[in-house]
């Protein structure tokens, strides 16, 4: 790989021993994809946000950077915290360490924004803009809906990308890998973009999808995005004549489609649990909500109480704005407990509880033993419409 003057003044040392290793790690990291260069970033999100026991490798070298008083290059946010006090377990037994990782992480100065959705406000790029960020689908959107260019890096790839402040170029910073390598049509009555992204994850598995126009909501397409990127290794989508880098097919396709594939109603439909009356819990908000999408789902609570356990899950920032609303009263008046953690993370141990019920497909693919349903069946289940 050929670096630059500044590039090789790091890997020598001459900007101190860690970001000597930081910069070997990330020309290794290169090297092992065929990169020929880097690139500077415009700015970094982290994944590695648990306090936890299987993490002490990552706050041991996070320790170091922080005793040297190394700092990130580049504007960097972390992903959200992982409930670790709302339980006895978490607390006293899983996530002891939290407090300690979220100084180390202050001292090597990250954005305290503790969200997946960094997009929307702590972190957000611009059309063009090459990032390394981890968190699937954080990536997802960013490649996706806002046409910047990341890869799915790793936690520690993560970090040294930030402190040296260059990626390697390879993967989806490059135009020929953001071409697009299917077709998917759609024949579906009502749409259910969660299910459709968990669909075609698994279709999909890790090519670049079109998918032909639907006018999906920004919301739609953020947790269409964080299914896919859970269920396959899809990092970017786009969506004829609405994402940014798909005007229409012919941006997209070099030639016409060779490969094309049809969800139908049905496809998504399967995916729904039918015993949806049988959950003893109901969790919104993986990837995190926002507080337009709280708004909306909590219309449906105002001057009711839920039957079941029920969570929503947003953003900090956006909680505090859904806060301002008269109806962030009603939804505890409804008796929905109100969170800013990863909601995934906190039931890792689904403690007494044991059907989950989520729209969400990312929840749904990686909590084992929770059921999906559309928002409409999770609403059915807390018993607010029949
Ligand atoms: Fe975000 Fe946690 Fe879901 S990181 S996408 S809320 S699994």
């Amino acid at each position: 790989m050929k670096l630059e003057s500044e590039q090789d003044s790091m890997l020598n040392g001459e900007h101190g021993r860690i970001m000597a290793k930081a910069m070997e790690t990330v020309v290794k990291y290169g090297d092992a994809f065929g990169a020929k260069k880097l690139v500077p970033i415009k700015s970094g999100h982290l994944a590695g946000t648990f306090g936890a026991g299987p993490f002490g490798a990552y706050m041991k070298i996070l320790q170091q950077i922080a005793e040297e008083g190394v700092k990130v290059r580049v504007p960097t946010t972390v992903n959200p915290r992982p409930g670790y006090d709302i339980n006895f377990i978490n607390r006293r037994i899983v996530f002891t360490k939290q407090e300690t990782l979220e100084k180390l992480l202050s001292a090597i100065g990250v954005t305290p924004n503790y969200s997946c959705v960094c997009y929307e406000k702590a972190n957000v790029p611009s059309f063009g803009d090459r990032l390394a960020w981890a968190e699937s689908s954080a990536v997802q959107f960013a490649n996706s809906v806002l046409g910047a260019r990341t890869n799915r890096n790793s936690i520690l790839m993560d970090v040294c990308c930030s402190l040296t402040g260059f990626a390697p170029e390879f993967g989806y910073l490059l135009d020929e890998h953001r071409r697009a390598q299917m077709l998917v049509r759609l024949n579906i009555k009502k749409m259910d973009a969660p299910a459709l992204g968990y669909l075609l994850g698994k279709k999909v598995v890790d090519k670049v999808p079109l998918i032909e126009h639907y006018p999906f909501s920004r919301i739609e397409l953020k947790n269409m995005g964080g299914s896919m990127a859970a269920s396959g290794g899809v990092a970017l989508f786009h969506v004829e004549g609405l994402t940014p880098e798909a005007n229409d097919m012919k941006s997209v396709f070099d030639s016409p489609p060779k490969v094309t594939l049809t969800v139908t109603q049905d496809d998504l439909d399967s995916l729904r649990v039918r015993k949806h009356h049988m959950a003893d819990m109901v969790v919104f908000g993986c990837p995190q909500m926002t507080c337009e999408e709280a708004l909306a789902i909590a219309q449906n609570f105002a001057g009711k109480k839920v039957r079941i356990p029920t969570w929503f899950c947003l953003v900090p920032d956006e909680l505090a704005e859904f806060k301002k609303h008269e109806l962030y009263g009603k939804t505890l008046e409804a008796g929905i407990a109100i969170y800013d953690f990863c909601p995934t993370a906190a039931l890792t141990l689904r403690i007494g509880k044991k059907h989950i019920l989520t729209s969400s497909g990312k929840m749904f693919y990686y909590l084992s033993g929770t059921d999906y349903g559309t928002e409409e069946d999770c609403l059915r289940a807390c018993g607010v419409i029949p």
